[in-house]
């Protein structure tokens, strides 16, 4: 199949915005490939079910198919570059494919979180690459950075902003004042939220994106379900504007860590970070991945997230990888089946900084009574604003305390929730300091 010299034959499975990227850059940058790569691209099959996209984007009818089999079907096809989306079609087009002996390349993120240990160990046992750089910050090169550049190094940490409508929605929220609900219409109407915006506005769509980091930086796939996700539905500017004040920004960030000893978080929620921490300026759309490992230190990776231009980026990195690999094959890397430390660390075990707001009665004691309720549970207060406001019925304050376990946190602040001083639900928001 891969006998043909110098020509790699592609079937291109989805036409939308990354298709299509994918499409036109591979049409403007064949030579460039060319050149670096010693094979010439092409793609032969396209199968898409949006023939308003095939005229867009001038691709000939003879090569189009409204069936995914026809690009398995094709003996001629050595690589499959899927980038329908979805988990059902895309599933069984990747299986397929690679059942039927051809290299796989997609940017379907939902999927491999759900399917990549089955997957991968398909691939290893078929002497296939699965390569997917672009399901995760779109155009930067993070998974070649983890596997290749990073290689020799143990993961310390990883924090993630890497989902580019949340961070326009929350940056646009601090930068201009305006409230979530504004900052999330604005965001659809540039376009940026998926489809269904729950998978962006609720963690979804970073969770399955920590899924494949964690997967690559510790050897195991995290159980569907097992990562502790929180959206930023329930970030309000208040908060936002307390947190400034406070010295932070609220950002979406995946976290994944590991002290090596008791087992490796990995999760998805709004966090404060402080503004002196280059992450904290990282705003709109873009991602940023920062990377810690035991022999390089301190790394820093930054670019678009998202978007045709910068996906088709990453996508053909991948298609070029296979290309050159044509000389001299590699072995299919599996990801995730390579353990070296030990597995998910509970939610309730992990330790954090908390950021908490209150709505209490106006009264003299009030404070103290919270306080010692803290205490009691051997948390520390770090500092305490309560805003001059017009006296009234209630008023807010928001406490920062020192580190505590989710679950001695959880409980301190179920019982300050039932304090008769407290009037609303508290809010609490978990802080990075990155040490
Ligand atoms: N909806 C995703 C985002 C697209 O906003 O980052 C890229 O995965």
């Amino acid at each position: 199949m891969l006998s043909t010299m110098n020509t790699l034959r592609i079937g291109l499975a989805g036409t939308g915005t990354v298709g299509g990227g994918v499409w036109s850059h591979l049409q403007s940058n064949f030579d460039v490939l060319r050149c670096r790569t010693g094979v010439d691209i092409k793609i032969v099959r396209v199968a898409t079910r949006d023939p308003k996209s095939i005229e867009r984007l001038g691709i000939p009818t003879s090569i189009v198919s409204d069936d995914w089999h026809a690009l398995v079907n094709d003996p001629e096809v050595a690589v499959i570059v899927e980038l329908m989306g979805g988990t059902t079609h895309a599933y069984q087009l990747i299986k397929a494919a690679l059942e039927a002996g051809k290299h796989v390349v997609t940017a379907n993120k939902a999927l491999l979180s759900k399917y990549g240990e089955e997957l991968f160990a398909l691939a290893a046992k078929k002497e296939r690459q699965l390569l997917f750089e672009a399901s995760v910050a779109g155009g930067i090169p993070i998974i070649k950075s983890l596997r290749e550049g990073l290689i020799a190094n143990r993961i310390v940490a990883l924090y993630g902003i890497i989902n580019g409508t949340c961070n326009y929605i929350l940056s646009n929220m601090s930068e201009k004042g305006i409230d979530y609900a504004e900052a999330l219409a604005d965001a659809k109407a540039k376009g940026y939220a998926e489809a269904d915006e729950s998978l962006d506005v609720d963690g979804h769509d970073s969770a399955h994106k920590a899924a494949i980091l964690a997967a690559i930086a510790y050897g195991f796939w995290v159980p569907e379900g097992q990562l502790a996700t929180e959206g930023i539905r329930q970030v309000t500017k208040v908060d936002i504007q307390f947190a400034r004040k406070l010295g932070y920004e609220i950002k979406l960030l995946a976290v994944i860590k590991s002290d090596d000893k008791s087992g490796v978080e990995v999760r998805v929620h709004p966090t404060l970070i402080p503004q002196k921490n280059v992450l904290a300026s990282v705003s709109g759309v873009f991602n940023a991945v920062f990377v810690r490992g035991d022999v390089v230190g301190d790394t820093l990776f930054y670019g678009r997230g998202a978007g045709a231009d910068a996906t088709a980026s990453a996508v053909l990195g991948d298609i070029a990888e296979l290309a050159l690999g044509l000389h001299a094959p590699r072995k299919c890397r599996a990801v995730g089946s390579d353990a070296l430390y030990p597995k998910l660390k509970a939610l309730e075990e992990i330790i954090s900084r908390f950021y908490v707001r209150l709505n209490v009665a106006d009264r003299p004691g009030v404070l103290a009574k919270i306080a010692s309720v803290f205490a009691s549970y051997e948390i520390g207060i770090s500092s305490v604003i309560q805003p001059e406001v017009q006296a009234g019925e209630s008023v807010p304050l928001i406490i920062m305390v020192h580190d505590a376990s989710e679950k001695r946190f959880a409980d301190a602040l179920a019982e300050i929730a039932r304090l008769d001083v407290v009037k609303d639900t508290p809010v609490s928001l978990r802080v990075e300091d990155f040490e």
